[in-house]
């Protein structure tokens, strides 16, 4: 099936901030299913090849530089429509921009510190799933 996996991480400013909970309720309360999860922190290179795809944006050493600075919770979650209902869910890149009541307007200071990652495509998901995560540990 396609369409149906996304991929998340719960950024350290949220870990930091102790929103690690609230923020799993509001995606398993949106009818997200997870099917994978690990506590974790991001090596350097790990970073640096997740975000490959910034690598030439002016905020890349930034970018690498928060999402290093301590644990993720990281996660591929299943839904109908998955992408599309989970980036509706966490709102806009900017949290200035997030409709209310999305994860980031609740749960995100900046652009850069932005409490949650969500894929952008089908595509991208399971790229990005993959990264993380072993068949075996997608249950
Ligand atoms: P995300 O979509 O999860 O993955 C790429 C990240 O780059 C994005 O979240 C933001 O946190 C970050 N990002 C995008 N634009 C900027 C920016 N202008 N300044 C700092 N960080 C940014």
């Amino acid at each position: 099936m396609t369409g149906n996996r996304t991929f998340t991480m719960i950024k350290p400013d949220a870990v930091e901030n102790g929103h690690i909970g609230a923020i799993l309720e509001k995606i398993t309360a949106a009818g997200f299913k997870i099917v994978a999860m690990k506590y974790t922190q991001l090596s350097l290179r790990d970073a640096k090849a997740f975000y490959a795809v910034h690598s030439e944006r002016p905020f890349f050493g930034e970018l690498v530089e928060f999402m290093t600075r301590g644990p993720i919770v990281a996660a591929i979650l299943e839904k109908d429509n998955a992408v599309e209902d989970f980036r509706a869910l966490i709102g806009a890149t900017n949290p200035a921009e997030a409709a209310e009541g999305t994860i980031r307007k609740l749960f995100a200071a900046s652009i850069g510190e932005n409490a949650v990652h969500g894929s952008d495509s089908d595509e991208n998901a399971a790229i990005e799933g993959s990264f993380h995560f072993a068949g075996r540990e997608v249950y």
